[in-house]
């Protein structure tokens, strides 16, 4: 008698359930250094800010900031591979009564490295706390700057749609002539906007803005971000499958999300608490989570 078939046949479509992210603990300089070069799809990160929490793992100085960095952005832009992309989260403080500029710098340092610099997003904090200060008000949004090595990257912009909402349909109504032709007068680009085409869809393309909460439940790190921002430029940058890397991993929030969402990840991190926590998260036994797709921020 021919063997019963036991389960289902592998679905060619679908890709194998991801294996466990690949974990190290050390200087991500010296890791990196060790990995082959045009392998990684998305580099997503949170570097120590400058001179922030020396207490928990240790500030760099402002004006070394950009020195720092650049070696570790070399190594970054030979792993990743031709078409993907790096988004680095990272906002400067204030200081001595004025903003410290050393991100500015870095883009322009980055750039002269070779990287392109694609785009800026804004992550809102929504619920970041209240305070006072003489000179300004509270800081309320990160940046996200998105460095990519060539035009044309790999990008799925459907992944990250979002519900077009009563009010825009209203607005959608009230369309005058010019927005019923194609309008080419603001940035001159090819892909000019007819805004009457997206009457009566469902879905729209996001901003460049998320709304997203901070993260509050996480004790293991006290500058986590919350899993829903990895999750979302994971969703526009990767599909199931790629390869997805945080150099500065902490307690894993974007090894998390991308593992998740179906994508093999890396993680590194100096401190070894961190690395021995996220790697009990994940034991070789640990059933795969299945892929879901969480609910889009407002964008
Ligand atoms: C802003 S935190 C990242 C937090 C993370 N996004 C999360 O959600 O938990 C930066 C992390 O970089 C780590 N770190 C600092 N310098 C490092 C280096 N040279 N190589 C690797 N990790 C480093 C710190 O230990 C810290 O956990």
């Amino acid at each position: 008698m021919p063997a019963k078939p036991s389960g289902r046949a592998a679905d060619p479509d679908r890709p194998p359930s991801p294996r466990p992210p690949r974990l190290h603990h050390g200087d991500c300089l010296e890791v990196l250094r060790e990995m082959p070069g045009g392998s990684v799809d998305l580099v997503f990160t949170s570097p120590p800010y400058a001179d922030q929490r020396k207490a928990s793992y240790g500030g760099i100085r402002p004006d070394r900031y950009v020195a720092w960095f650049l070696p570790i952005a070399a190594e970054l832009r030979r792993v990743l591979k031709p078409a993907g992309t790096f988004v680095l989260n990272i906002k400067e403080k204030a200081s001595r009564g004025e903003r410290d500029t050393y991100v500015i710098e870095l883009i322009l340092a980055m750039r002269r490295q070779g990287w392109m610099w694609t785009e800026e997003f804004v992550w809102h904090k929504r619920n970041c706390y209240p305070g006072k200060w003489p000179n300004r008000f509270r800081d309320a949004w990160e940046r996200l700057l998105q460095f990519n090595k060539a035009r044309r990257f790999a990008m799925y912009q459907e992944a990250v749609m979002v519900p077009m909402g009563a009010w825009a349909q209203t607005r959608l109504r009230r369309l005058s002539a010019a927005d019923r032709t194609r309008d080419r007068s603001g940035v001159g680009n090819a892909f000019a906007k007819n805004v009457s085409n997206w009457l009566g869809r469902p879905m729209a393309y996001p901003t460049n803005v998320l709304h997203l909460a901070t993260e509050c439940g996480n004790r293991r790190h006290s500058a986590a971000f919350p899993r829903s921002l990895p999750e979302w430029f994971i969703r526009l940058f990767t599909r199931a499958g790629d390869l997805v890397l945080d150099p500065f991993m902490g307690s894993g929030t974007t090894v998390a999300a991308a593992h998740g969402l179906g994508r093999e990840s890396i993680g590194i991190d100096t401190v070894g608490g961190f690395v021995e926590a996220v790697r009990r998260e994940f034991p070789p036994d640990r059933p795969p989570e299945t892929p879901v797709e969480p609910a889009p921020p407002r964008g």
